[in-house]
């Protein structure tokens, strides 16, 4: 099989801001359907980054490929029009109501509008913006989660295959931040797109990335799966930025197969109402399971014992040596 080709390719990209290179020689590719996100501390080039792509920023040298086409061989309105792109500042256009600011994209494409306001109720409802009270009303009505919510919907609504999100969920406060990603995640159409996120949120890195690119001082530091830059970081950079939440990323990475080898055999064995996970789900998944529910202990799918917190914590504690 012929793998697909990758929807963004990026080569030797550089961008200075005077003396100040802000982007340094980066080349990398995004695959069809991938989440790529952007890791690293303020000023370290996210954003410059993220606006090459769509020509907000035009780079000093390198080249970007969407699609297979040069991004400097489309007018840059054009290329936009084809990216959702949801900013770090919301940016909703404050004179236009919630229906109008999410039906912006989709005008300008032309879509007849009966199809625009249909997209348009189905995207804010699915966002827990019911479209009849939230449609009507005008941004600085919302509260900042609400518009987050109503720009994520806006960069979706022409459905393009590709996405940038600019710390589409910064400035909320933790349980709002984690409400509105969990929306984000439970998106279906988003698995389909190619979508590349900033954030400097390292444990929304982990949730969200299929792979994360680690950046500092406008250079790649490592650029893999989440689990490879924590169990196997490039540098001691890599190492310091995951340590103040190592065990939490840990939790997330670290699967039920790998910790599976050092729990404890002869248990007895599950009833009927024991919770059953299947062996790709992490330690993290495992706990939640056991905190959400009235259950005080689960079983592997195919095993027949019952595995305590205890016993997934020492074995987990085990598995990492
Ligand atoms: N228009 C500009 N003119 C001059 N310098 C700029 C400009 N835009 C960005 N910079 C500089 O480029 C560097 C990278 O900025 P950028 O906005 O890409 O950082 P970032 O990684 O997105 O940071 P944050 O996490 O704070 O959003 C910073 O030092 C910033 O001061
Ligand atoms: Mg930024």
């Amino acid at each position: 099989m012929i793998p697909p080709s990758p929807v963004i390719r990026v080569s030797h990209l550089t961008k200075r801001f005077g003396a100040q290179v802000v982007v340094d020689d980066l080349s990398f590719e995004v695959a069809a359907g991938e989440t790529l996100v952007l890791l690293g501390p303020s000023g370290c080039g996210k954003t410059t980054l993220l606006k090459t792509l769509n020509r907000l920023i035009e780079p000093n040298g390198g080249t970007i490929e969407i699609n297979g086409r040069d991004v400097r061989q489309q007018k840059p309105e054009e290329l936009r029009r084809g990216i959702g792109y949801v900013i770090q500042q919301v940016g909703l256009l404050p004179h236009l109501t919630v229906a109008q600011n999410v039906g912006v994209v989709p005008g300008l494409l032309g879509r007849p509008p009966a199809e625009t306001a249909a997209r348009t109720t189905e995207l804010l409802n699915r966002l827990h913006l019911p479209a009849e009270r939230f449609g009507p009303m005008l941004p600085a009505e919302l509260s900042g989660g609400q518009q987050q919510r109503v720009g994520l919907a806006r960069a979706l609504a022409a459905d393009p295959p590709v996405i940038l999100l600019d710390e589409p969920f910064g400035a909320l406060d933790p349980i709002t931040r984690t409400a509105v990603r969990r929306d984000f995640r439970e998106l279906d159409e988003l698995r389909r797109k190619t979508v590349v996120l900033v954030t400097h949120d390292v444990t929304e890195a982990f949730e969200l990335a299929d792979r994360i690119m680690l950046l500092d001082k406008g250079k790649i530091q490592q650029l893999g799966p989440p689990r490879e830059l924590l169990l196997h970081p490039a540098s001691d950079f890599v190492r310091s930025f995951f340590q103040a939440e190592q065990l939490a990323l840990q939790l997330r990475v670290v699967t039920l197969a790998e910790v599976q080898p050092f729990l404890p055999q002869g248990q007895p064995a599950a009833s009927a109402d024991t919770p059953t996970l299947p062996p790709t789900a992490s330690v993290h998944e495992a706990l939640g399971q056991l905190d959400a529910g009235a259950a005080s202990a689960f079983r592997l799918a195919d095993q027949p014992q019952v595995i305590t917190r205890g016993q997934l914590l020492a074995a987990f504690g085990q598995a990492l040596g």
